[in-house]
């Protein structure tokens, strides 16, 4: 895990108390859908934790945690766009990045920053949380391939287009409440196999999204406190609902989950032609 990034003037990282980070089966047990390792791979659900109004997540932290990033790990936009958004004509506000963290209540933004484990204190912090939640799974911590943390401003209202992600993802509300509609894994008539062998070569995430299978989504809300598993290659996009969002994702990969990305490699060299076509965010 990279390590690279220095501490500079941030202030020391919270200390960890002796309680877990992570309830992955609370929620689970209230709704009777099973448990988080019977779930895992195939079904969204959705979670405790521990990190709501935690130190590890204050406005100044972040500010700092930003500063101290590489340019080419965050990224920052307006945040109020159609739910079907093509990476080319993502707006900007004309804010620094600064700016916009401390205007986020009112600037009408979205800012990721990208690997926040480049930080030192983050990367014992993903640690942390990986071998929690390997134990719920059954995984080892050695299994949780590329393992990587991102943390997300959003400024009410705004929306995570439609897209998905090459891996496992943990994504927990710190501050404010959002939505998120998230659809089965591996379903081809919402993601066909040509759309799949276009993002192994390189096109951009983000999909485009048919009214005609909107309804077929599960919708959690989840508010400070919450989270929401999304299986690896599941659909999904996220709505702010409330005031100012802040959200931190874990997400890894497995060797079953590489195994399946290539399956979708092409022999021949051609480059994508969804209209999503340019390589961005991860
Ligand atoms: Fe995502």
């Amino acid at each position: 895990m990279a390590v690279s990034v220095e501490h500079g003037s941030m202030a020391s990282a919270p200390t960890r108390g002796s309680n877990p980070y992570f309830d992955l089966n609370g929620l689970l047990e209230l709704s009777g859908k099973g448990t988080a390792r019977a779930l895992y791979e195939r079904k969204p659900f959705k979670f405790r934790h521990e990190f709501a109004a935690n130190a590890w997540f204050s406005r100044d932290r972040i500010l700092d945690l930003a500063d101290a990033l590489p340019e080419s790990s965050v990224e920052y936009n307006l945040a109020d766009i159609p739910v079907s958004q093509p990476v080319t004509t993502m707006p900007h506000s004309g804010l620094s990045l600064k700016e916009t963290i401390r205007n986020i209540e009112t600037c009408g933004s979205w800012v990721l920053l990208k690997s926040v484990e480049q930080h030192g204190d983050y990367a014992q912090l993903l640690d942390s949380c990986l071998e929690e939640i390997g134990n719920e799974l059954g995984l080892r911590v050695e299994e949780m391939l590329s393992p990587r943390s991102f943390l997300f401003l959003t400024s009410s209202g705004g929306v995570t287009p439609f897209h998905f992600d090459p891996e496992h993802n943990f994504l927990l509300q710190i501050e404010g409440r959002k939505k998120i509609q998230i659809f089965e894994p591996f379903d081809s008539t919402i993601v066909n196999d040509r759309q799949m062998q276009d993002f192994v070569a390189g096109a951009h995430r983000n999909l485009p999204f048919r009214e005609s299978v909107a309804e077929r989504g599960e919708w959690f809300d989840f508010s400070a406190g919450e989270g929401v598993y999304i299986p690896f290659l599941a659909p999904h996009w996220v709505k702010n609902t409330g005031s100012v969002s802040v959200s931190f994702s874990i997400s890894f990969e497995t060797a079953k989950t590489k195994q399946r990305l290539s399956s979708y490699r092409r022999d021949h060299t051609d480059g994508p032609e969804t209209l999503f076509n340019e390589q961005g965010q991860a």
